[in-house]
């Protein structure tokens, strides 16, 4: 194992964060949409896995207009979820199992059904008035200024015709921006957060946090920006000192919670200043890998800027292919060259994507299904709900080969070949994807130097994308990813294979440098003439 004091101090650096989208992972109570008691009683598999946090997307009380992201208390847990006690006893299961639990916290916005907004929007002297962004309209009227919102690519101001003011929301107008330059909310969020802690949880995933500091003038965004979501440019100042205050509180509980950040920058550059000096985020997603195509110069680059960037703050990284905001990576691999090409190769691109995401430094963030090779759900028109158009990727987990597999009537359409993609069938296959995850996470956390190793990537044949992990003391491992669709030849790595994509079930295989269309491999090998 690594060093036993960075584990205790520094646990997020080991851990294998397991993200679960509640609506959509498991319905205990058959009503269609899934809840608590469902992740409860799906832990074993989450065990079976060999993940140890998991993240739950929010479950606190909320109109729901953006399924959760729109809180109206946050320290309540929201009916269709079920209730406090029942997360309180799922809190108690996930630690029963060592394993940690984060919340979603959502500090940027409220909904306008939050009884803070309520009171604000009752009129100018109100007491919460000063809890969001309020601006009279711009001279000659219309909104305060240029900013378009997330989804609906309109201003991110809505008139509020009692009062004569707008009112500032970067994403939905039922999502109210919160004015974090009034020390009373921050004081009021800080709450928030308090309130989780004393009942144990482990930490947070806060999401759009790096845009809750505004700038005090609202200024227009510039031309280059225009047509962009206000939030996809933002990076304020003001936010590092919050930052800074919300890391002190967090300090100060005994479970050691870390929050990681959901930081909006397709420049590993651009966010890795939200870790401060270590006193701001903990971590950070590093989002510009969710948007680059299956091309290996793409990630050979990407690989290296990440290591870069990282080391140059002395911060850790974290890697993610697929969440609740994007298709699927499979799906995106999938119309990798070519939007008509169909799904031939998916699979193994998406095994192959695997090895790499656990070869890589830095924490590995799984989104449910992936581990079972899910792709998006086709949604028909009529069955679309999401005002952001990402319903596919959030279709319900085929738990079983039986009809309804799990689900009655589930809220989204589940994914195709969920008759054979399903938990049930893929777990009894040992040469399915659902083994090759479970294997790549036994070998991440039997081989330090996985966790802890330098990662250097070096030159490989077209097409190829290959780093080497090396510790001191320990063994060193190479890893090697081939996206092409034609075998390749990769001079110089020769060894005993620890992981293949393409087989499961294969053992101390020896590796002579040829790899298959699309396959990858964890080696345990130099590079000949390396050191
Ligand atoms: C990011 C979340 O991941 C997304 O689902 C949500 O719609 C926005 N933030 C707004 O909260």
């Amino acid at each position: 194992m690594g060093d036993p004091k960075r584990s205790e101090e520094r646990w997020w650096e080991d851990a294998i964060v397991y993200q679960i989208y509640p609506r959509s992972f498991a319905d205990g109570n058959g009503d269609g949409v899934g809840d608590l008691a469902g992740i409860r009683g799906h832990l074993d598999h989450l065990a079976w896995l060999g993940v140890d946090t998991i993240w739950l997307s929010p479950i606190f009380t909320s109109p729901m207009a953006d399924f959760g992201y729109d809180v109206a208390d946050y320290c309540a847990i929201d009916p269709v979820f079920g209730t406090m006690a029942d997360f309180d006893a799922l809190l108690d299961d996930v630690h029963a199992r060592d394993m940690r639990l984060l919340l979603d916290w959502v500090p940027n916005h409220t909904s306008s059904e939050h009884p803070w907004f309520r009171d604000a929007i009752s009129g100018r002297d109100a007491a919460h008035r000063d809890f969001y962004i309020w601006r009279d309209p711009a001279p000659g009227g219309g909104p305060p200024n240029n900013w378009e919102d997330a989804f609906l690519q309109k201003p991110a101001w809505t008139f509020d015709a009692a009062s004569g003011q707008y009112y500032l929301h970067l994403f939905l107008p039922g999502q109210p921006d919160l004015n974090w330059a009034n020390p009373a909310v921050e004081s009021a969020m800080h709450d928030t957060l308090r309130f989780w802690l004393d009942r144990g949880v482990d930490g947070f995933r806060a999401d759009v946090i790096y845009a809750i500091g505004k700038d005090p003038a609202l200024a227009d965004d510039p031309p280059e920006f225009v047509g962009l979501p206000h939030c996809a440019v933002q990076h304020e100042p003001a936010t590092h000192p919050l930052l800074r205050r919300i890391r002190t509180l967090l300090d100060t509980y005994p479970q050691r919670p870390m929050m990681i950040g959901e930081v909006v920058a397709l420049d590993v550059d651009v966010m890795v200043p939200y870790f401060g000096d270590d006193d701001e985020l903990h971590l950070n997603f590093n989002f510009a890998p969710t948007y680059m195509p299956w091309d290996a110069t793409f990630w050979h680059d990407a690989i290296i800027a990440a290591e870069h960037a990282h080391r140059r703050v002395d911060a850790w990284p974290t890697w993610v292919l697929s969440n609740h905001d994007i298709p699927r990576h499979r799906t995106r691999y999938a119309q990798w060259p070519n939007p008509e090409v169909d799904t031939t190769g998916s699979e193994e691109r998406a095994r192959a994507a695997a090895v790499m995401l656990f070869g890589l430094r830095g924490t590995p963030f799984l989104y449910q299904g992936e581990e079972i090779g899910l792709e998006d759900a086709d949604i028909p028109a009529e069955r679309v709900v999401d005002p952001g158009g990402r319903d596919g990727c959030r279709a319900p987990i085929p738990w079983t080969a039986a009809p309804g597999h799990g689900w009655v009537d589930p809220w989204l359409p589940l994914p195709q070949h969920a008759g054979i993609r399903n938990v049930a069938s893929t777990i009894e296959d040992p040469s399915s994807i659902v083994h090759l995850y479970r294997r790549l996470i036994d070998l991440r956390h039997d081989e330090v130097v996985l966790r802890d190793g330098a990662c250097d990537v070096f030159d490989t044949p077209d097409g190829v994308v290959g780093f080497r992990r090396t510790l001191k003391g320990h063994r060193s491992v190479t890893v090697l990813v081939s996206m092409n669709d034609v075998p390749t030849v990769v001079e110089g790595v020769e060894g005993t294979v620890l992981v293949d994509s393409l087989d499961a079930t294969a053992d101390a295989t020896g590796f002579d440098g040829r790899l298959g269309p699309r396959q990858a491999v964890i080696v345990e090998a130099s590079p000949v003439g390396a050191g």
